[in-house]
């Protein structure tokens, strides 16, 4: 080590070798460098420290990972994958429940279950994430963008009737935030229409409509595993199957466009490529993960609306003398707690309040951007109607940190915080 590490070495000690004005200079040199450093590094920090979100963990997701590694079973289908099929359709009473890769992915397999050709349409609302409407072009038809209602965010049903054409095939309805669409209308347009109805219910998992489980309700559903929700696998996601007819397609899509899911049940002596499909399966890794947390279904659930119902008490004041909007659970549906959001007045408030709270150490986010307005969305699809409410509402929209096992003291100051900018930003 030269003379020159030596001095940075021992910060600010020149050693005694040195003539004194070259160790004063270096000195003085040094002291500099590590001020300037300083003040690269500490200028006006900005430190979160609560997060918009925090991925579920119960304890066990180690525990049974290690287990598929010690049985020498990580690809798919293995006994966490199966475990975490029965538990939910035995709960959700489906026909049938697949795990796949991603949200996403269920989409893509239920939009080619629906065997769309070109020119074929499908309604959705543009108030979703691009996934939805990439599932639409996946299968081959193109994506028909209507309003939604401010109340739930959810598609406007009394809106969807005027949008149908003779190429429409198929709703994709999405059930935002957890909260579930006017599924008596809608299914009563597609019967009238001959139309299938795909249920995005990428949030909506243990949320119910009119008693029954979203997902479980239109012909096929699907759920996202992400992180961000309620139960996650890091990436993941389920298709629910509702007819049993289209169980053995679904298997064969999901398994490269081969029969293997019948040969590991033994029903065939030896498998073959016998359509088009796709690698959808997720690894046993990410079921075992899964799976924890599917085995605390409930739990996790209970915490969540705990800490819901703590913000929906905070905040109701402020809504009930108009200054926000909350978000509306029609009288039919039970919701998962998957979001908090608050409406504030337009979108330069909104930007002012995630501001302010960033200031504060909170991480506040808002949400879809609608489609009809992205690229792809004035490239591939079109909207019916009028925008009245899709743009404005989404604009206005903010959604608080909100996880399992988030404790009452931070959620308390997320309140806190909330409410000191609402005090100096009066009415
Ligand atoms: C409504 C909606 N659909 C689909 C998806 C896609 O799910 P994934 O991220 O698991 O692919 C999401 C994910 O955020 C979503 O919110």
């Amino acid at each position: 080590m030269g003379a020159w590490e030596e001095t940075i070495r021992h910060n600010r000690t020149a050693p005694i070798f040195l003539p004194a004005p070259i160790a004063l200079f270096m000195r003085i040199w040094y002291n500099s460098i590590i001020s300037k450093f300083r003040i690269i590094l500490y200028r006006k920090p900005v430190i979160l420290m609560i997060s918009f979100n925090v991925p579920p963990y119960t304890g066990k997701e180690l525990l049974y990972m290690k287990e598929a590694i010690d049985a020498h079973k990580i690809s798919g289908d293995g006994k966490f994958t199966r475990q975490c099929s029965r538990i939910m359709e035995e709960r959700f009473h489906a026909a049938r429940i697949l795990l796949t890769t991603s949200g996403t992915s269920a989409l893509d397999m239920a939009s080619l279950l629906c065997k769309f050709h070109k020119g074929d349409e499908v309604i959705l609302p543009s108030y979703t994430f691009s996934s939805t409407a990439n599932a639409v072009l996946m299968g081959g038809a193109s994506p028909v963008f209507v309003d939604i209602r401010p109340d739930t965010m959810n598609i406007d049903e009394t809106k969807i009737e005027a949008a149908v054409t003779p190429a429409t095939k198929a709703i994709m309805v999405v059930h935002y935030a957890g909260v579930a669409c006017e599924m008596d209308t809608i299914l009563d347009i597609a019967r009238r229409h001959g139309l299938k109805v795909i249920e995005d219910a990428a949030q909506g998992m243990m949320s119910t409509y009119k008693g029954q489980y979203l997902g479980t309700i239109g012909d096929i559903g699907c759920y996202s595993y992400h992180e961000t929700k309620n139960y996650s696998m890091g990436e993941g996601g389920a298709i629910i199957i509702n007819h049993r007819e289209d169980i053995e397609r679904a298997e064969i899509l999901r398994e490269k466009g081969t029969n293997r899911s019948k040969f590991f049940r033994g029903e065939i002596d030896k498998y073959s490529w016998v359509d088009k499909g796709d690698s959808f399966l997720p690894s046993e890794l990410n079921a075992a993960y899964l799976y924890a947390q599917l085995e605390q279904m409930d739990a996790i659930n209970n915490d969540r609306l705990r800490v819901y119902n703590t913000y929906r008490a905070a905040f109701a004041p402020l809504a009930e003398a108009g200054r926000i909007d909350l978000q509306t659970i029609p009288q039919d549906c039970v919701h998962n707690a998957h979001m908090f959001y608050i409406k504030l007045r337009d979108l330069e408030e909104r930007t002012a309040f995630i501001q302010y709270m960033k200031e504060a150490g909170i991480c506040t986010v808002f949400h879809f951007v609608p489609l009809h307005s992205a690229p792809a969305g004035r490239k591939y699809g079109r909207f019916h109607g009028e925008d009245v409410y899709t743009t404005r509402e989404s604009d206005r929209l903010v959604r608080l940190p909100l996880y399992y096992g988030m404790t009452e003291t931070d959620q308390q100051t997320v309140i806190d915080a909330a409410m000191r900018f609402f005090e100096r930003n009066p009415a």
